[in-house]
């Protein structure tokens, strides 16, 4: 696709930090892939709803120098040990290299919302990185318990669905759309169904496909949505003998078998589908409405 490879080179080419070390961190991450999902996202939401969006570039890819930022201080937090792929950040530089080089890219990214953006998509992204922060501790302090469906979502909106949400109230407000609100709530749905799958595929995915191990969360004591929607069958007791300890492979083919990646998959086709009937009200919506499709879909 040339207009990822055109974000790709973008996101070197903005990437001038004086300090080599920075540098390496960033073109390491960089390099290594990923989806760019948020980004396409911005870029999409903007065509949709005007003729030519080039505006909106610099501005794609400073949501993506965030999604590094959030990536680089999210495996220093978990103790991640593989990221797309390859030996995660913090492993090939070290935790205090991968911390500061976060903080660079957030910097840099609205560095490049107050010059290339306006004031209101400044204020859109650093409410999304606030929300997005406390989300994160909020998830912390929650290792290790079992948690109400209420209490999944409030975690999972904040720590990825407001930096989706961010992605597409971007897009709507430099497509000079007065409804840059809408697409922000909107977009919350969307992160939510993206991290919803994001945790169906740490129960039943590939390590090769996704990059990333999978059966992390229960190992790290982190309930998500495919055991909450399972729990009502299962003895609590049982669950915590298992939960957040060293072998958790039984408790996974239980959840498994009793369905709770469906139900998470079914769960996350549910919030798309709100999004994408709020968009059919749109013209020239179909090839949005196909990549949120995806979305729902994905393997990696
Ligand atoms: C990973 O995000 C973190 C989550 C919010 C689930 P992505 O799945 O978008 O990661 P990359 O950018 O494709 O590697
Ligand atoms: C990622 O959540 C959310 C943010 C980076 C803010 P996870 O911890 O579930 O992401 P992965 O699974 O490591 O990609
Ligand atoms: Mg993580
Ligand atoms: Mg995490
Ligand atoms: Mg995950």
């Amino acid at each position: 696709m040339v207009e990822l490879d055109r974000l790709n080179q973008l996101m070197l080419d903005y990437l001038d930090p004086e300090v080599k070390l920075v540098l390496d961190v960033g073109k390491y991450t960089i390099e290594a892939g990923g989806k760019r999902i948020r980004p396409i996202l911005m870029m999409e939401v903007c065509r949709m709803l005007s003729e030519g969006c080039e505006r909106v570039a610099p501005l794609a890819v400073g949501i993506e120098y965030i999604h590094m930022a959030s990536l680089l201080h999210d495996d220093v937090v978990d103790g991640a040990l593989t990221r797309r792929g390859r030996p995660s950040a913090n492993l090939i530089f070290g935790n205090q290299a991968v911390v500061l080089g976060g903080d660079y890219f957030y910097a840099k990214a609205l560095w490049l919302y107050a010059v290339y953006g306006n004031l209101k998509a400044v204020e859109l992204v650093s409410r999304a990185v606030m929300h997005m922060s406390q989300s994160q501790i909020l998830e912390l302090n929650s290792i290790g318990k079992i948690l109400s469906e209420e209490e999944y979502l409030r975690i999972i909106d904040g720590k990825t669905g407001a930096l989706f949400s961010a992605s597409m109230g971007v897009g709507a407000l430099m497509g000079g759309s007065p409804l840059y609100e809408e697409f922000y709530s909107i977009g919350l749905k969307v992160g939510r169904a993206f991290q919803l799958i994001d945790d169906a595929l740490d129960y039943s995915g590939s390590e090769d496909q996704l990059g990333k191990p999978v059966g992390n969360d229960l190992k790290e004591g982190k309930c998500t949505y495919p055991l909450i929607s399972v729990m009502s069958h299962l003895d609590i007791d049982w669950v915590m003998d298992r939960f957040g300890k060293g072998d958790t492979e039984e408790l996974r083919r239980k959840v498994v078998s009793l369905g709770g990646v469906e139900n998470t998959r079914e769960r996350a086709k549910l919030e798309i589908k709100e999004v994408i009937n709020y968009l059919k009200s749109f013209e020239n919506s179909e090839t949005l409405i196909e990549i949120l499709e995806s979305v729902v879909k994905r393997d990696r």
